[in-house]
């Protein structure tokens, strides 16, 4: 069996996670340039873990010019197996509510101005994102959640927005209505296609802070709001991460769900 290595990227409001043991930061280097900071190893309950701000301590990188390619392919290189990506995110459903938490199974990527794959100079690849989360990963987080007391859906879909503003009305109702958008947020794509790519495991933990614009009672997203919420919603996703190791555990058979064999599903080109 192998071991697991659990590799958890944050979002805005989530820069350390102060409980690791053994803690150090290490500079990684990769192909696609550095990450968005150095990542912190450690342990946690005996198990290895990477901790990856997303938007690097200090929140230097706006969401589109976070360096996605390199933040996954870093944590491949430190032997990440399991990837949980934490992020703040407007939410499209009244009982989805502002510090409740969303395992998110779908997402509609609306980005564009984003690097979003490892391959197409030299090799080229189609991967399946037909289901983009791991099952197996995103049960873990919904029980770690639950375990630390958070209200939390087992289930919803992301929608990817490139922002840097937030939606407009129209787009919000349209999001909402027309779509089946559950959440919104700007930074889980490409980062759940990449890996993919790099057949690791992925779940996304999004974390709401605001009702986005839609709502009829909340007008539209008030930044003092998505702050004060932020600030509670941080210490909460510490306590889930905290809860992973049990629930993992240090050794790991192969993904039932075929996320770590992601490539031999793929189509595959390249010169002969
Ligand atoms: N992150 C937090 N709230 C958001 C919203 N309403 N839209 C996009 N990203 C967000």
């Amino acid at each position: 069996m192998a071991a697991t290595m659990i590799g958890v990227i944050g979002g805005s409001g989530v820069y350390d996670l102060e409980a690791l043991e053994d803690r150090e930061w290490v500079a990684v280097e990769t192909p696609w340039g550095a990450p968005s900071d150095r990542i912190l190893t450690g342990t946690l309950g005996g198990v290895a873990m990477a901790f990856l701000p997303r938007h690097g301590r200090g929140h230097v990188h706006a969401p589109s010019s976070v360096p996605y390619r390199a933040n996954i392919d870093a944590l491949k290189r430190l032997g990440v197996t399991d990837v949980v990506s934490v992020s703040a995110c407007g939410s499209f459903r009244e009982e989805m509510a502002p510090g409740d938490f969303v395992v998110v199974n779908q997402f509609i990527d609306r980005t564009f101005a984003r690097e979003k794959s490892f391959f197409g100079q030299g090799c080229v690849a189609h991967v399946s994102v037909a289901h983009p989360t791991c099952p197996r990963l995103g049960a873990a987080c919904l029980a770690a959640a639950r375990e630390a007391g958070v209200s939390v859906h087992e289930a919803g879909t992301y929608l990817a927005m490139e922002g840097p503003q937030f939606s407009t009305l129209a787009e919000s109702k349209m999001y909402r209505d027309a779509w089946g958008a559950d959440v919104i947020g700007m930074t889980n794509m490409p980062e759940a296609k990449l890996a993919r790519e790099a057949e690791l495991c992925y779940a996304s933990v999004a974390m709401v802070t605001d009702y986005d614009s839609w709502h009829p009672h909340h007008g539209e997203v008030d930044i003092t709001d998505i702050v004060r919420v932020l600030k509670g919603n941080a210490d909460k996703a510490r306590a889930l991460v905290s809860g992973l190791p049990a629930l993992l555990g240090a050794e790991r058979a192969p993904c039932p769900h075929g996320c770590d064999r992601a490539l031999d599903y793929a189509i595959l080109t390249g010169p002969d």
